[in-house]
């Protein structure tokens, strides 16, 4: 695996300027083809380029299976650019996360948002401690949504999931995607489909706080998957139909 520098970065992107071909700049940087693609398609992330980052795939995506008049309450974990933001705020009030300032101020220029500069995967945790719900979540971010769950579904009573899921197989699948995929969510084969194994993990992570996750949509976007789940909080009796004389009967 290559350590990316921000001289090396700087290098990548102005060779690709050049027109140079993955082949080529693989070449010239000493690194794999896969390496310079991957690098170079975050870099463009970063710069919100929506060849890269698909707002508008994303918001039909949302206003087609989304039913506003349930959401009052939005929590994004990763509101960058604001391009989801705006899309939530013309409904509900949101509540957006970023650890870069300059995508914080900016989110905070649009009327309905609360853009607070934190780290998402602590500020979760501040969320849960001070009982805060939401009617929507979206975890938007670069990576896996993999280490909001369980805890994630505490925020919500009714409401939606909304998650980023990068498509697998399109990054180089090192041991250390491998471990992750096997960890969070059954997948010991990275070439099988996986989707069904992505949504009973999410299922069985909403149990663990007697939510039941069901799948509104999923939506496959050139590297990206989005998934959309509804969860409800149900009480464990409900779940398993036991019956506990002088509660339910
Ligand atoms: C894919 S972009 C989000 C795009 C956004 N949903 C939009 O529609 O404009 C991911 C964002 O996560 C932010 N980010 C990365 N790691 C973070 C972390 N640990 N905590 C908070 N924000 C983070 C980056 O600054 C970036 O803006």
């Amino acid at each position: 695996m290559i350590k990316w520098t921000k001289k090396k970065e700087q290098q990548l992107l102005k060779l690709r300027d050049t027109g140079k071909s993955y082949a080529d700049i693989a070449d010239e940087l000493g690194i794999t083809i896969g390496s310079a693609k991957h690098k170079y398609i975050r870099l463009m992330q970063v710069r919100n380029e929506s060849k890269y980052h698909h707002p508008i795939e994303k918001t039909e995506q949302i206003l087609k299976y989304v039913d506003f008049s349930k959401v009052k309450r939005v929590y994004e974990t990763f509101a960058g650019h604001g391009n989801l933001s705006t899309i939530y705020a013309k409904y509900a009030k949101v509540v957006g996360i970023d650890n870069n300032k300059t995508k914080v101020d900016f989110c905070n220029s649009i009327r309905g948002v609360t853009c607070i500069k934190d780290d998402s995967y602590r500020n979760i945790y501040k969320q849960i401690l001070d009982g805060k719900r939401y009617d929507l979540i979206d975890i938007d971010g670069y990576c896996y949504p993999s280490r909001f769950f369980p805890h994630i579904f505490l925020l919500l009573n009714k409401g939606y999931l909304i998650f980023t899921f990068p498509k697998i197989g399109v990054q180089k699948c090192h041991a250390v995607y491998k471990l992750h995929y096997a960890t969070f969510y059954g997948i010991h084969d990275t070439l099988a489909p996986y989707k069904d194994k992505v949504v009973e993990a999410v299922q069985r992570y909403g149990m663990m706080n007697f939510r039941v996750a069901k799948l509104i949509n999923y939506t496959r976007i050139d590297r990206i998957d989005r998934f959309i789940f509804w969860v409800e909080r149900k009480s464990s009796l409900d779940i398993t139909g036991l019956k506990v004389k002088g509660i339910n009967y």
